[in-house]
């Protein structure tokens, strides 16, 4: 007899549960949707589940995972491509697998990486806003040519590859940055080139590579300065690769003349929820939301039919091979 696995899946969106729904269909879990972000105070919710699933503002830290342990909990599956907000050491030392999925979409994140681009550039947001007030001077509105420019990208993995052949379809120059080159950014037409190379000669920079002990804050004050004056920075990659007062000091110097971010250093307990009767608690987000070349989205290069779907299949095929007690390929501690 097959005893459905149990999932409590914490801090689900609506969106998110009809993707989970549909994908379920083929698969039969217990799936337990929780509105709940998983912290100390809330991981009580977790026991006897077996297996948990969480997102990228989710911190699984030592505290959560030996409490998640305590409750029965032997699996946490990822529904993200990032892990860098689960302690994977704790992880192991408690008996817990983890798993992601580490490719869903790579097209919904490059996508969106373009998206920041052409309204950074061209103004679209300002436009929309100016015609709809009767407004139809062009002032302010100059953009630039993105054809012939240089772009860098910084991490060519799955993602990173994407955007290479986006820009080169542009024909852009692109320029690539990583610890390991991959054929794909090759075959796009990227050009590996030292990090410093690729700093000094980009008009545009866009980062791609995980958030880890090497990365964070991989563009400082330092790296900033070796940077073209007039240069876009564009961040889908995760918050803590930017030195956020870092960033800001180069905003108003002019040194950094676009900036586009869908995550931010400090976004857990901000992002994906409605601040807006509140009010941001964050002054540094508030500050970067002042300047008029900034351009911020709450971590939704991700969210497209296309990727949820696959998100939510792979999620609970990873569970079903954790059942079956066979190996899993997207495991990662
Ligand atoms: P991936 O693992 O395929 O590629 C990451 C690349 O970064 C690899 O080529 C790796 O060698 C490179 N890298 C690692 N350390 C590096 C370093 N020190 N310097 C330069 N490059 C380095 O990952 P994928 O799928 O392309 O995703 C990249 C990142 O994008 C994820 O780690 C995640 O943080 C972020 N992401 C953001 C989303 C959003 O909605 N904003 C959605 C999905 C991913």
């Amino acid at each position: 007899e097959h005893r459905p696995m149990k999932i409590a899946l914490f801090n689900v969106k609506p969106y998110e549960r009809s993707a989970f729904d549909a994908a379920n269909s083929r698969y039969g879990h217990q799936l337990e949707y929780l509105d709940a972000r998983l912290t100390m105070s809330t991981v009580a919710l977790a026991t006897g589940f077996p297996a948990i699933c969480a997102f990228v503002n989710d911190s699984v830290n030592r505290e959560v995972i030996v409490a998640l342990a305590a409750g029965g909990t032997k699996l946490i599956a990822l529904r993200s491509a990032g892990f860098n907000n689960v302690d994977l050491v704790a992880a192991k030392d408690n008996g817990l697998t983890v798993c992601r999925v580490p490719a869903y979409s790579p097209y919904a994140v490059a996508e969106h990486t373009l998206a920041l681009i052409l309204t950074l550039n061209r103004k679209t947001h300002k436009a929309y806003n100016r015609v709809r007030e009767g407004n139809f001077a062009l002032d302010g509105l100059t953009g630039f040519d993105l054809h012939g420019k240089t772009v860098g990208v910084i991490g060519t993995g799955t993602i990173g590859a994407v955007v290479c052949g986006i820009f080169r379809g542009f024909a852009c120059k692109v320029l690539a940055y990583d610890v390991k080159e991959n054929p794909d950014a090759l075959t796009a037409g990227a050009t590996y080139v030292p990090k410093e190379e690729l700093l000094k000669q980009s008009d545009i920079i866009t980062l791609h590579c995980p958030l880890n002990a090497q990365t964070q804050h991989i563009i400082n004050a330092a790296a900033l300065a070796k940077m073209k004056p007039g240069v876009m920075l564009i961040n889908t990659g995760r918050g803590g690769l930017i030195d956020t007062l870092a960033v800001i000091h180069a905003l108003k110097s002019k040194q950094v003349a676009y900036l586009g971010l869908d995550v931010y250093e400090e976004e857990g307990g901000v992002f994906f929820e409605d601040q807006s009767v509140k009010g941001l608690q964050d002054d540094v987000l508030a500050r970067l939301l002042t300047f008029p070349n900034v351009l911020v989205t709450g971590h939704q290069a991700f969210l497209t039919n296309e990727a949820l779907a696959n998100i939510a299949d792979t999620t609970l095929a990873n569970v079903a091979r954790f059942e079956h007690g066979e190996p899993c390929a997207n495991r990662v501690g």
